[in-house]
């Protein structure tokens, strides 16, 4: 299985501090955030992943990353010319992705969890990840029939759905490519990765898994503090 780390996108919701950076390449604590999606692909065996960055900031990335040699993997990078959407990264990666079966993962999600094993035991269809939130509304939420089998996604939902919000981090088979080329963009003009989890979903080969550790998004300044806060405290540091 290849990886694809999705570390484009503008970071409005965290300016100023991202006018001279990258969003991704912010202090979680004492690493930059990339790191940590990074660490959940490596955790999970897999060595070639593709970043893919916004225009004016892959100096930045490949700066601090490289090759990835020193830390037994190879990096490929990419860019991402305008924030289109997340299912775009599958369109970007088509030549990287080959044959293979990949993992996307959000440049700015930071999950406690091991994946190791969904990772390493992948076999075909897709695998998402959820996890209960007390704010669905901002992501894509996982619809349960009433015997609590997953019966839709649906993208920001204006009225209550589930409290399962679907996380940055998802697992498919090679037809993810076909799927995202046959996408069209939604009214927001974005390719939504909710409308590839629903083809899946409707083929029933969409399984979806909940997320016991701690997730955060660390895209608005209190999720990035607690992202802060939650590393700190795991790597001991004198403060907390
Ligand atoms: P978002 O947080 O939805 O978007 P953003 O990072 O542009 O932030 P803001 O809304 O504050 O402007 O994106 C989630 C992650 O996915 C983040 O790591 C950026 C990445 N992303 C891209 O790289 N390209 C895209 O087209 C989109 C939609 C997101």
């Amino acid at each position: 299985m290849k990886g694809i780390i999705l570390a484009g996108g503008a970071g409005t919701r965290l300016s100023p501090l991202t006018k001279v950076t990258s969003k991704q390449l912010l202090p979680i604590y004492n690493k930059p955030m990339i790191y940590y999606p990074l660490e959940t692909l490596m955790r999970g065996g897999i060595t070639e992943i593709l970043i893919i960055t916004a225009p004016d900031r892959a100096g930045d990335f490949l700066r601090l990353l490289g090759s990835g040699r020193e830390l037994g993997a190879k990096f490929t990078y990419e860019i991402q010319d305008k924030p289109e959407g997340i299912a775009q990264a599958f369109i970007i990666g088509e030549n990287f992705v080959g044959d293979d079966s990949v993992a996307l993962i959000l440049g700015d999600n930071i999950f406690e969890d091991d994946f190791s094993q969904a990772i390493k035991g992948f076999k075909t269809g897709g695998h998402v990840f959820a996890k209960k939130v007390p704010d669905p509304e901002r992501f894509g939420v996982v619809k349960f029939s009433s015997g609590g089998i997953a019966e839709q996604i649906v993208e920001k939902p204006k009225e209550h759905v589930s409290d399962y919000a679907v996380t940055g981090l998802y697992l498919y088979d090679n037809r993810v490519v076909a799927i995202a080329k046959n996408l069209k963009p939604s009214v927001r003009g974005e390719l939504e990765i909710t409308d590839v989890n629903n083809v899946y979903l409707q083929a029933g080969e969409l399984a979806v898994s909940t997320v016991s550790g701690a997730w955060l998004d660390a895209g608005t300044f209190d999720s990035l503090l607690e992202a802060n806060l939650l590393i700190a405290k795991r790597e001991g540091s004198a403060v907390l």
